[in-house]
């Protein structure tokens, strides 16, 4: 059937050609059982699977597939699911984040290669919905994401257990002798009973919120817990939508505006969103044009307050969020700063989708008038020690350690990190600041979540629970404590982070933004003129290709060659 007003579909320079190469395009497909009249102006939507059972986050993404080809045929569409590499937070060494802007470039050579005029990204654990998008706003055909949806709570004994939050609690725990190692155990599959992705508000429920609010999936969609029927219902709902989104030739490029990230911005404070949501947001920004810079995260978000009652900043978990009304209610709260009219996936302005949005716990998701916290926005800091910035969670920190002054305790890499760290003759005290270098996105590589590192074992025993950290890599989002992120430029590029001696007076003062290294700018340059590059810790393959390309953090660690897009046409034919 020939729908009217539907614009020339891209899928048409494969499958309505008549020639030599058209039988080549529809003759193969065929051996698939595809009736030929699939193959008539009919829009090609590709559903993009970051399914893996290496991934068990998106472990269920091949039945969410089949839903959104229901969808996807009901509409009058022709659905092919397709899949790209998948990143798994829990598996990948020596750092998932190594691999964002590999599966994004999967996706953007997937997307562009192939006849699709639409895709469904179908995403879940933290990387694999960035990458995604990345990818697909590169090519900028219509599309849309559908993510797995959080786990279940977990319950142990009694009480509920959030991934990741509680783990790094535990582990403290078995170090300082509090806990003993079958418990441990115990707790694992008491953790991660159900299919989805971490049920805290971590990188991957910050990412499927992200994804609500710049408008790219289904209005309600970001909490529905995976095993929740109506995380079916909303695949099979995405996959007629995709169809639709093609004959109104809806792109990323409408979607993604400046506009739309200021709103995922102020709503990523609402929620205490994973510091991990600025570098991602900073690399979206980047492959659609769209100027943005670290401040902006500051000056936008942090007159924004906390409304989200849940871990790392919280107590609650995603499946209660869900229940008391999920993102629509923090979005409804927040329309007063919004941008009303930015238009969403489903063709309605943020404004109109999220109007009538209610609140069933008052508990969980705060009025705005009534706030968890004034202020929350991940803070920006600048100083001698950090001039390209830094980030760190006030939220999630001590506010006693929000102005502090310590002597630094440094650490040179990862391994000196462990081979140190428990010495009981390290010299270390609760006031000191410790320094983790080497980490960032050139000098893991991948700029891994390690920036939370453990505190000493002999100050653990004391009972201390948070001390000053400062590093060039990333914490997990379900990650706490006073920890100062993504120092830019980074050691492994000659950032001061390099310069640092153990006994050096550092500074901390968040509410000036500022991070310093108190010693005199003579000290620094000589310092900084008697450094030496060390050798890149890759060179073969795509770990080297990234090593020589990936930017900093305050650019999104993005690999120089992808900013920008590469549109959607293709002329050369392969035969
Ligand atoms: Fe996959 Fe947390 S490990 S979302």
């Amino acid at each position: 059937m020939t729908q009217q007003n539907t614009p020339v579909l891209r899928s048409s320079a494969w499958f309505g050609k008549t020639d030599r190469n058209g039988f080549i395009h529809r003759s193969w497909m065929k051996n698939q059982g595809h009736p030929h009249h699939h193959f008539s102006d009919r829009p090609v939507i590709g559903i993009c699977n970051t399914w893996s059972e290496l991934t068990p986050c998106n472990g269920h993404l091949r039945e969410l597939a089949e839903r959104v080809k229901r969808g996807v045929l009901e509409a009058g569409g022709f659905p092919l699911e397709f899949p790209v590499i998948s990143l798994g937070e829990a598996l990948l060494r020596p750092t998932a984040m190594l691999f964002r802007n590999l599966l994004s470039m999967d996706v953007e050579e997937m997307i562009l290669a192939n006849p699709l005029d639409g895709v469904v990204l179908l995403t879940g654990c933290d990387k694999t919905t960035p990458g995604s998008i990345m990818g697909a706003a590169s090519v900028d055909v219509p599309t849309l994401v559908v993510t797995g949806g959080p786990m279940l709570n977990g319950k142990y004994r009694g009480c509920d257990v959030g991934s990741g939050t509680d783990l790094w609690t535990h582990a403290e725990d078995v170090r300082a002798g509090r806990m003993d190692c079958d418990q441990f155990v115990e707790i694992e599959a008491c953790t991660a009973r159900s299919d989805g992705h971490c049920m805290t508000m971590g990188t991957a429920s910050t990412m499927a919120c992200m994804v609500e609010s710049l408008g790219m999936t289904l209005p309600g969609a970001a909490a529905i817990p995976a095993s929740d029927s109506r995380r079916r219902l909303t695949a099979h709902m995405a996959g007629m939508r995709a169809v639709e989104m093609v004959r109104e030739d809806l792109r990323p490029s409408r979607i993604i505006t400046r506009e739309a990230i200021e709103n995922a911005i102020i709503v990523n404070a609402a929620i205490s969103g994973s510091t991990n949501f600025i570098i991602h947001m900073l690399a979206i920004a980047g492959r659609l044009g769209v100027a943005l810079t670290l401040d902006d995260f500051d000056r936008i978000g942090s007159r924004v307050p906390l409304l989200v009652n849940l871990m790392p900043s919280g107590k609650y978990l995603m499946e209660d969020f869900y229940y008391a009304g999920g993102l629509p209610v923090v979005i409804h709260e927040l329309l007063d700063l919004l941008h009303k009219d930015c238009i969403a996936i489903n063709g309605k302005a943020i404004g109109d989708n999220y109007r009538e949005a209610e609140c069933h716990n008052r508990d969980v998701i705060h009025a705005f008038d009534a706030p968890l916290l004034r202020e929350s926005a991940t803070a920006v800091l600048r100083g001698n020690l950090a001039p390209d910035g830094a980030v760190i969670k006030p939220s999630a920190a001590s506010p006693h350690l929000m102005q502090h002054r310590g002597r630094a305790v440094v650490f040179h890499d990862i391994e000196d990190y462990h081979a140190r760290i428990d010495d009981p003759d390290l010299d270390v005290d609760e006031s000191s600041v410790i320094i983790l270098r080497m980490v960032g996105p050139k000098g893991y590589p991948g700029m891994s979540e390690v920036a939370n590192c453990g505190l000493p074992r002999k100050l653990l025993e004391r009972g201390v629970t948070d001390m000053v950290r400062i590093s060039d890599g990333r914490m997990s989002g379900t990650a706490f404590g006073t920890v100062v992120l993504h120092v830019a430029p980074e050691a492994a590029d000659g950032g001061a982070l390099a310069l640092v001696e153990d006994g050096d007076m550092i500074e901390l003062d968040v509410a000036a933004r500022r991070l310093h290294l108190d010693i005199a700018d003579e000290q620094l340059e000589r310092r900084r003129g008697a450094w030496q590059c060390p050798p890149p810790p890759a060179e073969r393959g795509y770990a080297g290709l990234y090593c020589r390309h990936v930017m900093g953090a305050d650019q999104g660690a993005d690999l120089d060659f992808l900013r920008g897009g590469s549109g959607s046409v293709v002329t050369r034919d392969s035969h």
